[in-house]
Formats: C-alpha cells, sequence, structure tokens
C-alpha cells in the first residue's frame, strides 16, 4: 500500500510517501525557520498561511519526484496532534479532501508516534521491545514501546522540554531560533569543564526530568560573565554538557531498571553530535544497543507520518476518518496495533 504522509504541526511542512513493500519513497520538506527566526520563535498564524502556501506543491513534487500520481495512493496519514491547532487544519483538511476525492482511507497520526517509530525507518531497524528516548522542542520522555500504539510512559519532563532548554539559554546567549543546532555548533569549540551548571533532577532516582532550572542558572552565568567569544563558546559548552549528562544518565537508567536490551533516541533533539557519542559509549560499555532516526528524518518530517500511517492502516482497527485535530494529545492513550 502506498501511502502519503502530511506533517503540519509546527513551523515544518513535511511531505512523504512510504510504500508497505518497496519502503520510504521519498519525502520533501519545507522549513519555515527563516520565517519565524525574525521573532525568536514560532508565530502560530503565520506558520498556519504558510503551510497552506507550500502544502499541495510539496505534494506535487514529492509525487513527480517519485514517479507516482495520485491514483497510485492506497490510503493518507496526517498529522492529527498534538501541535498548533491552525497549522494542523491545514494538513487535516488536505487530507480529508484528498481521503474524500479519490475514496481513500485517511488517518490521524499522533505526532510523537510518528517520532517514536521513525528510527524504524533506518537500516538496521530495531525489534521490539524499546526504550524510547523522546526529545524534541516540546516533550523529553522516556517510554516501554513494545509495539505499534503499544507504549508505556516511563517518566518525562516536569517542565520545560530538553528541546526547549537549548532554544531557551541559546536565546540567552544571543544564538537565533531554533537554538538547539546554534548552540551546539558554538559548543564544539567551547571547553565543557570551564562553567559547572546543574543536573536537574539526575540523582532523583526515577526517570523525570527538570530543565527550567537550568534557564535560572544559565541567566546567572551571562550575566556574571564576559560576552567574548571564548566565554560564550565555553557557557554553550556547558549548558550542552549539563543536558545531555541528564539525558544519558537518565537513559542508562531506563535500561538498567527495564532490562531491554535496545534503546531508540527521536525528535529534534537526537540530531545532537554529543548526545549520540555519549549515548554510543554508554551503549557499548553497558552492553545494549541504540539506534537513531536517518539525522534528516529527526526534526519534524513527512516521512515519519507516513510511516506510522502505514503501520496503522494496514491494521483493520484504524478505518477511515473524519476531520480531526487534537492540539492536545496523550500518547499512552493510543490504541495498539496488536
Ligand atoms: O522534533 P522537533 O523537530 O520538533 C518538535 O516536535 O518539537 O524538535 C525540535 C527541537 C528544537 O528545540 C531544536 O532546537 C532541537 O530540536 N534540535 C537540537 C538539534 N537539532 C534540533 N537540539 C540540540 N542539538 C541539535 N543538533
Ligand atoms: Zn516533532
Amino acid at each position: 500500500m502506498l501511502v502519503l504522509g502530511i506533517e503540519t504541526s509546527c513551523d515544518e511542512t513535511g511531505v512523504a510517501l512510504y510504500d508497505t513493500t518497496e519502503g520510504l519513497l521519498g519525502h520533501t520538506l519545507y522549513s519555515q525557520v527563516a520565517m519565524h527566526a525574525e521573532y525568536g520563535g514560532v508565530v502560530p498564524e503565520l506558520a498556519s498561511r504558510d503551510h497552506v502556501r507550500r502544502l499541495l506543491p510539496l505534494v506535487r513534487e514529492v509525487l513527480s519526484r517519485t514517479d507516482r500520481t495520485l491514483s497510485d495512493l492506497g490510503g493518507v496519514a496526517y498529522t492529527e496532534g498534538p501541535g498548533l491547532a491552525g497549522a494542523l487544519l491545514v494538513g487535516a483538511s488536505v487530507a480529508a479532501a484528498l481521503g474524500y476525492a479519490l475514496k481513500l482511507p485517511v488517518t490521524g497520526i499522533h505526532h510523537l508516534e510518528g517520532h517514536l517509530l521513525s528510527p524504524l525507518l533506518a537500516q538496521p531497524a530495531p525489534r521490539f521491545p524499546f526504550v524510547a528516548l523522546l526529545v524534541s522542542g516540546g516533550h523529553t520522555q522516556i517510554m516501554q514501546v513494545e509495539g505499534v500504539g503499544r507504549y508505556r510512559l516511563l517518566g518525562e519532563t516536569r517542565d520545560d522540554a530538553a528541546g526547549e532548554a537549548f532554544d531557551k539559554t541559546a536565546k540567552l546567549l544571543g544564538l537565533p531560533y531554533p537554538g538547539g543546532p546554534a548552540l551546539s555548533r558554538l559548543a564544539q569549540s567551547g571547553n565543557s569543564q570551564r562553567f559547572s551548571l546543574p543536573r536537574p533532577m539526575l540523582d532523583s532516582g526515577d526517570l523525570d526530568f527538570s530543565f527550567s532550572g537550568l534557564k535560572t542558572a544559565v541567566l546567572t552565568l551571562v550575566h556574571h560573565t564576559g560576552a567574548d567569544e571564548r566565554t560564550r563558546a565555553d557557557v554553550a559548552a556547558s549548558i550542552q554538557a549539563a543536558i545531555v549528562d541528564v539525558l544519558v544518565g537518565k537513559a542508562r537508567m531506563a535500561m538498567r531498571s527495564t532490562g531491554l536490551e535496545r534503546l531508540v533516541v527521536a525528535g529534534g533533539v537526537g540530531a545532537n553530535r554529543e548526545l549520540r557519542a555519549r549515548l554510543d559509549i554508554a551503549a557499548a560499555r553497558e552492553s545494549f544497543a541504540v539506534f537513531y532516526p536517518p539525522p534528516d528524518l529527526c526534526t519534524d518530517n513527512g516521512a515519519m507520518v507516513a510511516f506510522a500511517g502505514a503501520m496503522r492502516l494496514a491494521t483493520a482497527r484504524t478505518g477511515a476518518q473524519g476531520f480531526s485535530v487534537r492540539p492536545r494529545w496523550e500518547l499512552a492513550s493510543l490504541p495498539s496495533t496488536t
């Protein structure tokens, strides 16, 4: 079955085609980052209007690039939530219209399920069950994943998400939005030992996180140190080390407490090189395997939606759906496919 995937939950318009026998045929993305950068963050109304402009041309582009036509489609998947209501509605309405016009099943996908399953698009793909470290701009969660839709929440952030911590502290350093990639670039030339920043909840004994205190600590630090290039790079490296230390510490603890052998990392922060390097070292030492999505599929994209859609459309339990969006939506509430 050939599934068209549409992602419009935030500031990226993503479209992809996934075939259940041939795999991912193609995906294309338009990022609104430059448009929002001027405002230092995503402006919801501008985001939805831009999705309206970009979405249909991207659908045409991915079809022509993969030499397919609308009549080849067997189903349509779109991000139903969580996300910005107006932005979600753009993808939902295009998916519903295509489904209606072409008489195809349409399924709404949970954005985090898309991220969670995206490592299955890489080779080798992890087998179930696994532990998933889900680190995006809006969420930081550790889940036990037994199968599609069989997710058990083991721990999550009590305040800011890891991506948010990168973005907010990067802003304090005067870096452009989105801060994560910019901060990690600056950190490459910095000394992470120079400033000691808190590792919130690292020793809390559970799998929960808290990153809001880090932002306050960085605010004080930036206030008291100079703003020369060297110092900024050292602050950036110290921030990255603090966030990565906590993520790696909790991931290791989740591997120990579940006794599982596979760790999967998903979401935008999963693109962070320092995080990957540190997890690789821990995995080698502690005999578990770690899996990442292909780097271009870490941040928001249509491929993860097409893939999750293919998994769900392949089972009888998910049929054609109406036209709905869920700006707030718990991942653990999803039905399983087995
Ligand atoms: O998964 P994603 O694209 O969107 C959400 O669903 O939130 O994640 C975006 C987040 C942003 O906070 C961004 O700063 C962060 O991922 N991010 C990074 C890196 N690339 C993206 N954070 C640290 N290092 C990176 N290389
Ligand atoms: Zn995302």
